[in-house]
């Protein structure tokens, strides 16, 4: 059950309003699907009780959803969106019940403007995909979260997703040129346009990036395209210990003067359950740690050149090996290892910590030191992996399954590693989001006139606060959420 709040609930007369605007066929209140979509990749027993939307709706146009505002507007009741699931803080967990709106029959490109290098697209439209028909006409789109074949372009926009091309491209919001959004009362606006450059008024689109669907409900996104490059090639290159991966990093663009695509870092233990996983072995599996280093470009032998001149920088700074990828199958299978991480660490793993912390990246040896010192003062072993070249690592914090009281000591070891990350410049998230999961926290690293801010910008876009209550903002300061 959910707590009783001060928000209006779903009644069978709203029932019969959804079914009204939507269909029969768009609206569920059967019990086990709403229990099914009302979470994500959190596993539930991280919460302190189940959360369970009172109503499941399917809209299929800007129209529905504008309806469905209106009217959830006029009764107070929350207003939860939902893209595939695959978010990692809760965001789309409906926290106060009300109505969870699925996004999964709002799934068309819509268009793929050759002309202005853009893709207009709905929010249900699954990551990969729009990779794939950019790819067919010759252009790319950078967005590369790790669960870009399941995830839907929707949630990434709302979290704004990171993965492994950031370092290059930018993370979501870079390719996002305007998005058509349904505010809280119904209304329709659009923001930004194809256009590369605008300074008319407040960036709405970058605030609406990121905001995790607590100041309106985007239903259109237009995403920046660039040309293909023609070439690619992905370096593993394992190293003795983590510290000589890490300091090789900036190495690449100083000393190498080469701008790669991704450097992602996967440690020895976060690269031994990926293989276990997949029931596979990767070159050199026993280094401490492995880079992948990605290089791209439209001359072949530019990048023939680049990869010579970083594999030779690498071995200079103390790698072991470095193994060059240069077709389909060799990089597929790297990537797949790569990606699968986080899924082979919830696989065998029941007590984790799985954290997406950033700290400036020169920072990024000292964070990992700290670490170190934290599992051993807590018992607890680690599994760093993740985005090196932007400084947002991955760092999941695995204690026995047998352990007592491993909750309690989670969340102490978790408080000592956040206060090390502030001192150290960092943050709390770079690419999952605050969503349900992180937001005590968020004192921690933004000051009162931040958070402040934050609840008047909330209130001038919702005030009634029924857009994805409970995330991100601090809503009454009284109760601290949607109390009286
Ligand atoms: C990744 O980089 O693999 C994803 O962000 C998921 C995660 O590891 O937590
Ligand atoms: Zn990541």
């Amino acid at each position: 059950m959910n707590e009783p709040t001060r928000f209006g609930t779903v009644t069978p007369e709203v029932v019969e309003r959804l079914s009204a605007i939507l269909g029969a066929g768009g609206v569920s209140v059967d019990g086990e699907k709403i229990a099914v979509y009302s979470r994500d990749e959190v596993a539930e027993r991280f919460w302190d009780r189940p959360y369970r939307a009172e109503v499941l709706v399917f809209p299929e146009s800007t129209r529905h959803v504008s309806e469905i505002l209106r009217m959830a507007n006029e009764r107070r009741i929350p207003v939860t969106p939902r893209g595939a699931g695959t978010g990692l803080s809760g965001g789309a967990v409906p926290a106060f019940g009300g109505i969870l709106v699925s996004f999964e029959r709002m799934n068309r490109i819509l268009e793929l403007d050759t002309e202005n290098l853009c893709m207009t697209v709905e929010p249900g439209v699954i990551t990969a995909e729009i990779t794939r028909a950019a790819r067919k006409a010759g252009l790319l789109y950078a967005g590369d979260p790790c669960s870009g074949d399941a995830s839907f372009i929707g949630g990434n926009v709302a979290e704004n997703a990171g993965g492994n091309k950031v370092i290059k491209y930018g993370p979501t919001g870079s390719s996002v040129l305007a998005l058509e959004v349904v505010l809280a009362d119904g209304s329709v606006t659009w923001f930004g346009g194809k256009r590369r450059k605008d300074v008319t008024g407040y960036d709405f689109v970058h605030l609406m990036v990121g905001s995790e669907g607590t100041l309106g409900i985007i239903t259109k996104i237009v995403l920046k395209l660039l040309p293909l490059p023609a070439f690619g090639v992905d370096l593993l290159i394992p190293f003795p210990t983590v510290e000589a991966a890490i300091r090789f990093v900036p190495r690449i663009a100083l000393e190498g003067r080469v701008t790669p695509a991704s450097i992602e870092l996967v440690d020895h233990h976060s690269l031994s359950q990926a293989e276990k996983f997949l029931n596979t072995r990767l070159p050199f599996d026993q280094a401490a740690a492995h880079l992948i280093v990605q290089l791209e470009g439209n001359d072949r032998e530019v990048v023939a050149d680049e990869t010579e001149r970083v594999g030779k920088l690498a071995l200079e700074k103390g790698a072991l090996e470095v193994f060059v990828a240069d077709n389909r199958s060799s990089r597929d299978k790297l990537w797949k290892a790569r990606k699968s991480v986080a899924e082979a660490i919830m696989a065998y793993y029941q007590n984790y910590a799985k954290e997406d912390l950033v700290v400036p990246t020169d920072r990024v040896p000292d964070l990992l030191f700290a670490v170190d010192a934290l599992c051993r003062k807590w018992r607890m072993e680690a599994a760093n992996y993740g985005h090196v070249g932007d400084g947002n690592i991955h760092v999941n914090l695995l204690m026995a399954d047998d352990r007592p009281h491993w909750h309690e000591d989670m969340e102490q070891a978790r408080q000592e590693l956040y206060e090390t990350v502030r001192q150290l410049g960092g943050t709390l998230s770079g690419e999952h989001g605050i969503g349900l999961k992180r937001k005590a926290y968020l004192p921690q690293f933004l000051d009162a006139p931040q958070l402040e801010l934050m609840r008047r910008v909330k209130l001038a876009f919702d005030p009634n606060g029924i857009l994805n209550p409970g995330k991100l903002v601090f809503w009454d300061k009284k109760t601290g959420e949607a109390g009286a």
